[in-house]
């Protein structure tokens, strides 16, 4: 193994763009088909892999909407959360802030009490079993319409103690971030934590709408902020972070090859940028293994590398004393062999 890919593997990393049904992997979606009685359209493993071939944002979504079907019981979405957060634990992961899409389930009958317990027990666990902290954001669907997020928000109240903060997903282009600006004031005086995706296949000026509309704090993907100047110097200015998800760029034709990727130009401009896996069941990767796919394909020094990591616990939810304890792993020199 190269030295840099040692120096990733040891890293000390957060999670902050991670959807928890899009880490799903096959295995267990047959798994959970079949404890559930549940006919999937794919005659194997195999076969479902085939059919993660995604030009665009929407090819996936279909797929990943199809896939979570098989999500029932509070202990499915445990099983879930669980084998994310073991893969978690294997990449040095030391904090996780985990979306879910709770209009994917409550839409096909699902109680949104059965999705929030089964998660949060898996959260708790992965404390007390490896010393992670697990936090849920719940995202809205913005093809659906802002009706259906205030019916949800409304559904989240009851558990401010366990959903840190809401997020906005699903297909970008012709859903602006502003199409949700009354629920995300609403959900901001409840408390909850903000969060966008915005600029991954929209303009970079859905962007500008996630902070000055929605005043989002941390910008989910953000890519495409780089067409725009003045945004990103605003970005830069503010100290807002971007959750950057490379493989998931690269299977969703965001760019064309990783080599093109603009995250060196991200950090060029002085951007928070972090490294995140998204739905790594479905593009080929979880987070450390998006370190070192984007380390390798932009040749990414050390110093980078590690400066990403540390934005990673800058931008993530935790209190001073958490963050100064985490961060203070980061200027305490490899002990040699
Ligand atoms: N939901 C799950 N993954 C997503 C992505 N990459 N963009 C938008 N919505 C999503
Ligand atoms: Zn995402």
């Amino acid at each position: 193994m190269s030295d840099i890919k040692a120096v990733i593997r040891h890293l000390p990393k957060c999670e902050l763009h991670i959807h928890i049904e899009g880490s799903l992997e096959p295995e267990l979606m047959f798994a959970l088909a079949r404890r559930n009685g549940i006919t999937l359209p794919y005659d194997s493993v195999d076969a479902l892999r085939r059919a993660y071939q995604f030009s665009q944002l929407q090819d996936f979504l279909d797929i990943y909407y199809q896939g979570m079907s098989v999500l029932i019981t509070e202990q499915d979405f445990f099983d879930l959360a669980w084998a994310y957060l073991q893969r978690a634990q294997a990449d040095n992961v030391k904090h996780v802030e985990m979306f879910f899409d709770p209009q994917g389930h409550t839409s096909r009958g699902v109680a949104f009490e059965t999705v929030v317990a089964g998660l949060y027990r898996a959260c708790r666990q992965a404390k007390e079993s490896f010393g992670i902290d697990a936090t849920m954001i719940m995202c809205f669907l913005r093809h659906l319409d802002e009706a259906d997020a205030e019916r949800t928000l409304d559904q989240a109240l009851a558990h401010r103690d366990k959903i840190v903060g809401v997020g906005l997903d699903s297909s970008e282009r012709g859903h602006p971030p502003s199409k949700f600006k009354n629920v995300f004031r609403r959900a901001g005086e409840a408390g909850f934590h903000l969060f966008a995706h915005a600029g991954e296949e929209g303009p970079a000026d859905y962007v500008w709408e996630a902070i000055d509309v929605l005043g989002v704090e941390r910008v989910d993907h953000g890519v495409r902020s780089l067409e725009d100047p003045v945004l990103v110097r605003r970005l830069a200015r503010d100290r807002i972070p971007l959750t950057v998800c490379p493989l998931s760029n690269l299977k969703l034709g965001v760019v064309s090859k990783l080599a093109d990727h603009p995250l060196q130009r991200m950090l060029d401009s002085d951007l928070v940028v972090t490294v995140n896996s998204d739905d790594p069941a479905y593009f080929g990767g979880y987070v450390g293994e998006n370190y070192t796919a984007i380390q390798s394909a932009l040749n990414l020094s050390e110093a980078e590398v590690r400066a990403v990591a540390r934005n990673g616990f800058n931008a993530a939810l935790m209190d001073d004393d958490e963050r100064a304890k985490a961060l203070a792993v980061f200027d305490t020199p490899p002990k040699k062999a």
